[in-house]
Parts: structure tokens; C-alpha cells; sequence
């Protein structure tokens, strides 16, 4: 798509607070003055907001602070005006009980800090799990020139001669700790190995996946999903950000010219090449609705059912976000996607350019890390969305991190009511399970968690883990970690807190799972599941009040991407009334 920038110089939305010289204006003006800004900044020049999800409680993105200062070098080199403001940061290590409960809120108040200061374009600068698609969502809600800057993932993670990734190897540890296969002792002395640098996890976790995304949709330089967090090249990448914010704002490319349903489809398909987190589903459903793009469940399994995984990471395969940016970035992977004919070459990226104008040149250097496509990691890439009785409207599956013998299964369920049911019941050595059985997990979903936490790949009881059993199927309304793996269905939806056929399952039942036919059935009539759906009475507690009771009031299924009701579609920027 060829787009035509607008013209150039024209009013911008900051002249409403700073031109001119009426009362309104002086007061805007001069109290920005109180910082020493000379009086020539506010001639109409660009006012770009540096939207930082700095913090100190989001370790991941603990050096964004000083990553913009290189944005704001750049905006200041291409003859804009930066101001950089904090905003809500959810840290998925820190936040209780889930920072997912809070990604609708950061894009809330993120959306209203955009859209009632002096902004005419935005840097988003993102790199923990919910901080990319929060601030993703409130820049399409408010539809300003908007560019994204990732901090970068951290440098790989060394234990005992073995490459150890963030999360991944936390879920290997601990199971193998529960298994007797290693000590409590190593277990404490990897924790500092695993995570030893600034930055985002660099496994393919949900923080990498959101930034190959962000890529991918054409919201971020090209080249910028990779790159490192220490690593010089990625102060470069947020320098040249900068500069470019300016031009965009001046072109007026914004991104409901970026976030079309081709954008779209060109991230799907990305996330299944690059063996992606499960977490992007229910994110990219989000920034979707946010923009007015309809895409749904479907797009995930149409678009993602003849993609192969070539890229050869954790936790699928086996290297780290350090090499996948040696070998080359996601300009290869989206490069070796449009040679296969699985690339709508003409979407439109933050430069200006056509998606496959940034990346036909791409070189691959390392072909062990980003394998060709006729030597894949697993022709079962992308996301397996799964309907039947029991997930009416959908339910997912990550084939790559899934195991094959697991595809087609028909086990006796082993349900458990809620996350502390399970933690009471796990270790018993007297629960009646074996790795035949499905574990079914309720009240984890977007309403009755609340929040929709990481729980789903719930670890394996240790009776089984001791037979050297490392999988079993997992059923459940929670998402997990896009660290973690397994066959673990996730996002069922209805979710049982909504009344869901899930919440109704009892142990003993029996559950048949077919990947390949799409299929998640729960082995009991038609009249006996609407019998005991008519008895069902909701488990979850319902908060009183404050930000919970709006989140568990409002919040849509994880088939629709689990945002708020009331803050779907594109509601603009414009210059509200004034204050004074
Ligand atoms: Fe923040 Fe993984 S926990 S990026």
C-alpha cells in the first residue's frame, strides 16, 4: 500500500494549549516554562509524548529511563519537541494477582493521558508482557501517530555449561526439583544465572512475541524485536525512533494506516514462525478491537495452519533471543514468510515503507537458529483453536510446545475447582491420577480469577513426575506463561466464572481431544450437561468495589481478546474543552 503523506507545515493538535495569547495559552505555556524551555519550542513544532513504562518494580524494563534520552535525542535531532511521561506499568514478575487483570487498566489511563495532554505523536516504550499491548491498545484507541520501542531482551542465561532461558527454565527447574532430579540448593544458585542482565526475558517468551508482533504489524522499525538490551545497536534503534516519530507526525501516519486486517494476518502468521507465546492471542484480539479491525479466533487458525515454526528458540527449540538477533532478527523471518507466499508484502510499517521493501534484503546467518523452511523446528506452527461442547467459542493450543503423542488423546478428568483446589490437592499422593488422565482447571479466566492468570500449565502431580513423565493434557480457562510449554489447552471460553460448559465438568468424566479435527468434547449427553449448566451456581467471589469490581463487571471472554466492554473502537483524540 503506497501512502500518501499529508501536507506539511499545518496546525497541529498541541497549537489548542500552546499558540497564540489568550489567557488559556500563557497559563499552558508558562508553566511549561518553569522547566527552562525557550520560547521558540513552541512554534508548532511536533510535541511528541514519551510514554515510559519505566519503573523499578518492572525489573524488565528497568532501564527504560535511560533508553529515552536516546529517543529524545532523536526527536530533538529531527526538530520535535520531546516530553517524556511516566505511565501505569505492570510488571508480570511483581503485580498481584495478575498484571493481565491490570492491562486493561494501563491502556485506560494510558489512552486518557494521550488524549487530554499536548500530544501529537507518541513512543511507546514497552518491553515486559502486558506493557506492550497496553500501550498498543491506547495508541489505537486514540489513533495518533504512535511508534513502538522495545527495551530489549536480556543477554542468554549460562548454569552448569547449559544455556538456561527466563521462565522456561524456572518451569524445567522447579518440576525437575519436585522429580528428585535436582537439589533445592542448585535450584536457589541458578536464580541469578537465569536473568542476568537488564531486559526483557529471552526466551520467546509473551515480552519477545508482543515485540516480534509490534514488528510484524509494522508498528516498530524494522530490525527492533531483537536487538538486545545492553547492546549498543538497540540505543541506535531508539535514537532513530525518535527522528522517525517526527516525520510520521508530520506525514500523519497513524496507525489505523499501520493496524490493518493484512497487518494483522502478517502477525499471526509471524507468531507461528517464530513459534510465539500464547499470550499474543488474547493481545492482538485486544489492540484489534481497539482499531476497529475485525479479527477473531478463526484468523488465528486459518492464518496459523500452514505456518512451520523455522525459528529455533526456547521454549520450542533450543537458542535464545541473544543469537536470534546474531543470525539476523525477524527481517529473515518475515523475509523466508513473503518467499513463501505467507506475507501481505504491501502492509504498511512505521518508516513509510511496505513490509517487504524493510525486509527482501535480510541475510540469515545462522541457519541452525532460523531454520530454512523445508528443515522447520515443527511444521505445527501457529495456534490450533479447539471447539466442542466443552469451549463453545474456542479454546487454544500451541502445537510446536505441545507433544505429539498428546494430539489425539481421550483421558478420564481430574478436575480441579480453582487454583487453590489444585495447590491442596497436587502433591497428594493419594489423588486418583495418572498420565492418562486430563487435568481440568476452572475459575482461572478473565472474570473468576480475576484476571485470567498464568496458571494453565499447572505443574504435573510428582507421582506421575516421578515415573519420568513430563507431560499430561491440561485444561483450563487461564493462559500461561509464553515461557512455558506443554499440551495445555488454555483461554476455554465461555470461561467457567461466565458459566462455560467447563465449569461443569466432574471429575471421572471423560474428554476427547483432537487436534488435528479441531475438536475438545466432553463425553456426556446433550441433556445432561444443559441439566447441570441449569444447577450451576458461580463459585468466584465478586469484588465490592474499586478497579476489581469494574474489571470482573466488564471484561469480555478471551475469545474476544478480554478487554473491557465499554473501551472497544477507536475513539480519536480530540482536543477536549479547556480547563481554565
Ligand atoms: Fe517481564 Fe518476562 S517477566 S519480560
Amino acid at each position: 500500500m503506497k501512502f500518501k503523506p499529508a501536507k506539511w507545515p499545518r496546525k497541529l493538535r498541541s497549537a489548542a494549549w500552546y499558540e497564540g495569547s489568550t489567557k488559556d495559552v500563557i497559563y499552558h505555556r508558562g508553566w511549561m516554562k518553569n522547566q527552562g524551555y525557550p520560547d521558540d519550542l513552541f512554534d508548532g513544532r511536533p510535541i511528541i509524548g514519551i510514554l515510559n513504562t519505566w519503573s523499578d518494580m518492572t525489573p524488565c524494563n528497568g532501564h527504560l529511563r535511560e533508553l529515552a534520552e536516546k529517543v529524545k535525542a532523536g526527536i530533538w535531532e529531527a526538530g520535535g519537541f520531546p516530553m517524556e511521561v511516566p505511565v501505569f506499568s505492570a510488571s508480570e514478575n511483581t503485580f498481584r494477582p495478575t498484571a493481565m487483570m491490570f492491562r486493561n487498566l494501563a491502556a485506560l489511563s494510558i489512552e486518557e493521558q494521550i488524549r487530554g495532554q499536548p500530544m501529537d505523536g507518541c513512543v511507546l516504550m514497552v518491553g515486559c508482557d502486558k506493557t506492550t499491548p497496553s500501550l498498543l491498545m491506547a495508541a489505537a484507541s486514540c489513533d495518533l501517530p504512535s511508534i513502538v520501542v522495545t527495551g530489549g531482551p536480556m543477554l542468554n542465561g549460562w548454569f552448569q555449561g547449559e544455556r538456561v532461558g527466563a521462565g522456561t527454565h524456572l518451569w524445567r527447574f522447579s518440576e525437575a526439583v519436585k522429580a528428585g532430579e535436582m537439589t533445592q540448593e542448585a535450584f536457589l544458585s541458578a536464580e541469578s544465572a537465569v536473568t542476568r542482565s537488564s531486559g526483557t526475558c529471552n526466551t520467546m517468551g509473551t515480552a519477545s512475541s508482543m515485540a516480534s508482533m509490534s514488528e510484524a504489524l509494522g508498528m516498530a522499525l524494522s530490525g527492533n524485536a531483537a536487538i538486545p538490551a545492553v547492546d549498543s545497536r538497540r540505543r541506535v534503534m531508539a535514537q532513530l525512533s525518535g527522528r522517525r516519530i517526527v516525520q510520521m507526525v508530520k506525514d500523519d501516519l497513524k496507525p489505523s494506516d499501520i493496524l490493518t486486517k493484512n497487518a494483522f494476518e502478517n502477525a499471526i502468521r509471524c507468531n507461528g514462525a517464530v513459534g510465539g507465546s500464547t499470550n499474543t492471542v488474547v493481545h492482538m484480539l485486544a489492540i484489534a478491537g481497539r482499531i476497529g479491525v475485525d479479527v477473531t479466533l478463526d484468523d488465528w487458525d486459518r492464518c496459523g495452519r500452514d505456518v512451520s515454526t523455522i525459528l529455533n528458540l526456547q521454549p520450542s527449540g533450543e537458542y535464545l533471543m541473544e543469537e536470534f538477533f546474531y543470525a539476523g532478527g525477524l527481517p529473515v523471518v518475515l523475509k523466508r514468510l513473503g518467499e513463501a507466499g505467507k506475507l501481505h508484502k504491501d502492509a504498511l510499517t512505521v518508516s513509510g515503507e511496505t513490509v517487504w521493501d524493510e525486509v527482501k534484503e535480510a541475510v540469515n546467518w545462522n541457519e541452525d537458529v532460523i531454520r530454512p523452511v523445508d528443515k522447520p523446528l515443527t511444521t505445527n506452527g501457529g495456534i490450533a483453536v479447539l471447539k466442542g461442547n466443552l469451549a463453545p467459542r474456542g479454546a487454544i493450543l500451541k502445537p510446536s510446545a505441545a507433544s505429539p503423542h498428546l494430539m489425539q488423546h481421550r483421558g478420564r478428568a481430574v478436575v480441579f475447582e480453582d487454583i487453590d483446589d489444585y495447590k491442596a490437592r497436587i502433591n497428594d499422593d493419594t489423588l486418583d491420577i495418572d498420565e492418562t488422565c486430563i487435568m481440568v482447571l476452572k475459575n482461572c479466566g478473565p472474570k473468576g480469577y480475576p484476571g485470567m492468570a498464568e496458571v494453565g500449565n499447572m505443574g504435573l502431580p510428582p507421582k506421575v513426575l516421578k515415573k519420568g513423565i513430563k507431560d499430561m493434557i491440561r485444561i483450563s480457562d487461564a493462559r500461561m506463561s509464553g515461557t512455558a510449554y506443554g499440551t495445555v489447552i488454555l483461554h476455554t471460553s465461555p470461561e467457567a466464572a461466565a458459566g462455560g460448559p467447563l465449569a461443569v465438568v466432574q471429575s471421572g468424566d471423560m474428554i476427547e481431544v483432537d487436534v488435528a479435527g479441531r475438536r475438545l468434547h466432553l463425553e456426556i449427553s446433550e441433556a445432561d450437561l444443559a441439566a447441570r449448566l441449569s444447577k450451576w451456581t458461580p463459585r468466584h467471589e465478586m469484588a465490592a468495589s474499586g478497579y476489581a469490581w469494574l474489571h470482573q463487571t466488564h471484561v469480555e471472554g478471551a475469545d474476544t481478546g478480554a478487554d473491557l466492554n465499554f473501551l472497544k473502537g477507536c475513539r480519536g483524540a480530540p482536543v477536549g474543552k479547556d480547563s481554565h
